[in-house]
């Protein structure tokens, strides 16, 4: 069924996804996003001209701005993945993670509350918060998160993630609004902001710089292809059970260093060069508070609604290479945005 979704964020990496996808299945989209310094509107320029498509320039943290945006377009649900979401930054300045992710969410869910209690609390709405893993903090070698992992955030994002959280579980319990509640892995694939590990791999090895390996590498992480996430967020809007949090995974573990391997191999074969890219891997001093490892145990979203991802990480991998070896176009107007391609979140001595 076609629904209005209202989603905040639409202009980073997995909102756009989401915002394309919903477009393709016949939604109409109303794309909520502040611009900061981690948007690109090219990351939906080809559902822009799209009729089924609006975009409004405004701040979740601005509670009467939402109201007034939410009673103009009267969505059927809301997909909330507006948020401050490097970790690296997280470090060198947590008030802006605290101002969005908290506050913002806080401003949001009362402007969305007041909206669903003005128009008689209809049955099919729901406001829908996409969070990540790291709430749940690091696990050990073995073991993986379920839905019911105590909450241990260690990163001032995860932090605030995890209080973003707490406050959408309480809006539903105090106010009975309908909420769902995804908690994801890492991404990566397309229109993935120059900052984060995959695209740093990439840019780097194509640069002929050193690729920067936090610690020794053998951070593991659970990698999902965001198109597969922007599938799992829209099966989890239309069938989820309300209240319910859905653990969305790649079963898809890597450890960093075998993901800046498997990169190089991918490169020597799409643009070969006379070395191994693997030759430019250096390890570079660890991210303070750095999770060990995060993995997710899908049963849930897998037995309950039918979810699966469908590439795997090499599938996903290539695509992504390939990608960004077509669209040097998008990430180079990226390069020179603040703080990218510098070394940020690392204690000060
Ligand atoms: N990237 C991941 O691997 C991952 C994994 C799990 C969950 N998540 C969550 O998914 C969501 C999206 O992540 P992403 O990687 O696409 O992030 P992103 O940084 O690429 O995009 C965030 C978007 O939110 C917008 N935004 C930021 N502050 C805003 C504000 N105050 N008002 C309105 N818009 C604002 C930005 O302009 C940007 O377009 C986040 O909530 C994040 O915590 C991300």
């Amino acid at each position: 069924m076609s629904m209005k979704i209202l989603v905040t964020g639409g202009a980073g990496f997995i909102g756009s996804a989401v915002v394309r996808q919903a477009i393709r299945d016949g939604h109409c989209i109303v794309n909520v996003d502040a611009l900061t310094y981690a948007a690109c509107l090219e990351n939906v320029a080809s559902v822009t001209n799209n009729p089924n498509y609006t975009f409004v320039h405004a701040d979740i943290r601005d509670g009467g701005k939402m109201s007034e945006i939410l009673a103009h377009h009267q969505p059927d649900v809301v997909m909330h993945l507006a948020a401050e979401s490097h970790v690296d930054r997280s470090i060198d300045g947590p008030g802006a993670f605290i101002d969005t992710n908290v506050n913002g969410t806080f401003q949001l869910l009362e402007a969305v509350r007041k909206y669903w209690e003005g128009a008689g609390k209809p049955e099919g709405f729901r406001f829908h918060h996409i969070s990540t893993d790291e709430v749940y903090g690091s696990l050990g070698p073995t073991g993986m998160f379920t839905e019911d992992t105590p909450y241990a955030p260690n990163s001032p994002y995860s932090a605030s993630k995890a209080a973003s959280d707490h406050l959408v579980r309480a809006w539903h319990e105090t106010y009975d609004l309908p909420v769902l509640l995804t908690n994801c892995s890492n991404n990566y694939g397309p229109f993935h902001f120059p900052e984060k590990l995959i695209p740093v791999i990439i840019l780097r090895a194509l640069a002929g710089d050193d690729i920067p390996i936090y610690g020794n590498g053998k951070n593991i992480r659970d990698w999902l292809y965001v198109e597969d996430h922007a599938d799992a967020l829209l099966t989890v809007v239309q069938n989820g059970t309300i209240g319910r949090t859905y653990n969305i995974g790649g079963e898809n573990e890597a450890t960093n260093l075998d993901i800046a391997r498997s990169i190089c191999g991918i490169l020597d074969k799409k643009r070969p060069q006379p070395k191994p890219y693997a030759d430019q891997i250096a390890f570079v001093t660890d991210r303070p508070g750095h999770d060990l490892r995060y993995a997710i145990d899908p049963a849930r979203i897998r037995t309950e609604l039918g979810w699966k991802p469908s590439v795997t990480l090499q599938q996903g991998l290539a695509r992504t290479v390939e990608w960004y070896l077509e669209n040097e176009d998008w990430w180079q107007a990226l390069l020179n945005r603040e703080g990218v391609g510098l070394r940020l979140g690392v204690k000060s001595a």
